[in-house]
């Protein structure tokens, strides 16, 4: 089991990573100094009818009043229609400022209960339960919640700090091949920007990873929380360093969007991103080919995608690279890596990226 406090300027919060913590959920919370009262447990149609009862069970053995909400399972959920859904159930419960809102499943209920949280009574407290590697490593820290509109993904959100994080590694057992290969990129990321010795140990424990040998799990989960952590801690609202997170992100984004968010998951798509960020690197940054090489092997043998799909180049794509949140007129700020662990921001013109992809 792993613990550890994230800092901010304003308060901080627990992180708990380990197997079989969600049957544990009171005792955590009652630690963490949250009074007991109601909670309003938001799950989807997935995850409530594998966790809600053993997490129900463990809070109410602490004191707490559990209700579960259940919305239905997939992205389509992060909408207003369903936020609004979750206020209505939260007057007719009457919540109070004392209730707490849990989020028990993936990014979709991570982002979307976290925005009902921090708009409901103008912000309850929220603890973060997350079921996917994508949530465990990712979503559930860093205080980024939001729900999508019709134009844009993400469009209406907050920042907004859970005050804590549940990673039960043993609920990943459930959890289907493809989105549990997929949370890996975001693994690998964080071990390409910051930390050159974690991504020894990611390689070097892969297969008891692919696995799900719950100790290697663990370590990959505490390993990215913490230096998730570090990043968001310096730079709580992205306006500087964190934005070496989107390593990977431009290219990635430009390819989900140009395949209608049908093709690739998200994960999928930035780990062939971050191969063609480390080809760019070589040229713009001094990355060595065989280090671009050896995080092009590492993505490969996690089961992940590394080349970019025959027809890739497309009015869609272009207008997707072009759209992206980062850019200015005719350049995007573009994340390289100087070495395995060692980030850098670079400007880069369309057409530099266009003509070495
Ligand atoms: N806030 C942030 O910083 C941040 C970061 C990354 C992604 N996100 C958001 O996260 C969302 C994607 O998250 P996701 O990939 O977790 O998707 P998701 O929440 O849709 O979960 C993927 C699927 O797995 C199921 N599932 C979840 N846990 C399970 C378990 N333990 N066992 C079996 N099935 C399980 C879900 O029901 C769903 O069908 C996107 O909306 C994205 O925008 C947010
Ligand atoms: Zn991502």
């Amino acid at each position: 089991m792993r613990h550890f406090q994230v800092k901010f300027a304003s308060a901080a919060h627990e992180v708990w990573v380990g197997a079989g913590l969600i049957g544990k959920l009171g005792r955590l919370t009652r630690e963490a100094g949250l009074a007991p009262g109601r909670i309003a447990m938001v799950t989807d149609s997935n995850v409530g009818p594998l966790y809600s009862e053993l997490a129900s069970d463990s809070l109410r053995a602490s004191g707490y009043e559990p209700i579960t909400i259940e919305v239905e399972a997939g992205e389509q959920s992060k909408s207003l229609e369903v936020l609004a859904t979750l206020y209505d159930r939260f007057v007719a419960e009457q919540l109070d400022r004392n209730s707490i809102v849990f989020a028990l499943g993936g990014g979709v209920v991570g982002d979307l209960a976290g925005f009902a949280a921090a708009t409901y009574l103008r912000g309850v407290p929220l603890v973060q339960i997350p079921t996917t590697v994508v949530a465990q490593v990712d979503s559930s820290l860093g205080g980024k919640t939001a729900v999508n509109h019709h134009h844009a993904k993400n469009l209406l959100g907050a920042f907004y700090q859970p005050r804590l994080i549940v990673a039960d590694v043993a609920a990943l057992r459930t959890l289907a091949d493809r989105e549990f290969r997929e949370g890996l990129a975001e693994v690998i990321k964080y071990g390409a920007i910051m930390d050159a010795a974690m991504l020894e140990r990611y390689g070097a424990s892969l297969d008891r990873i692919l696995a799900r040998d719950e100790t290697a799990v663990e370590q990959f989960v505490g390993d990215s929380l913490e230096r998730k952590a570090q990043v968001v801690t310096d730079d709580e609202r992205e306006q500087g360093r964190r934005r070496i997170l989107n390593f990977g992100h431009t290219v990635g984004h430009a390819l989900e969007a140009a395949f209608g968010y049908k093709q690739y998951l998200h994960g999928e798509a930035v780990a062939i991103g971050m191969v063609e960020a480390a080809k760019l690197s070589i040229v713009c940054a001094g990355l060595s080919p065989a280090e671009a090489e050896q995080l092009s092997k590492l993505i490969e043998r996690s089961g992940l995608p590394t080349a970019m799909p025959p027809q890739w180049q497309s009015e869609e794509f272009e207008r997707a690279l072009k759209l992206d949140k980062k850019r200015s007129d005719k350049a995007v700020e573009f994340v390289m890596l100087e070495k395995l662990g060692r980030a850098v921001l670079r400007r880069l013109s369309f057409d530099d990226i266009l003509d070495n992809l």
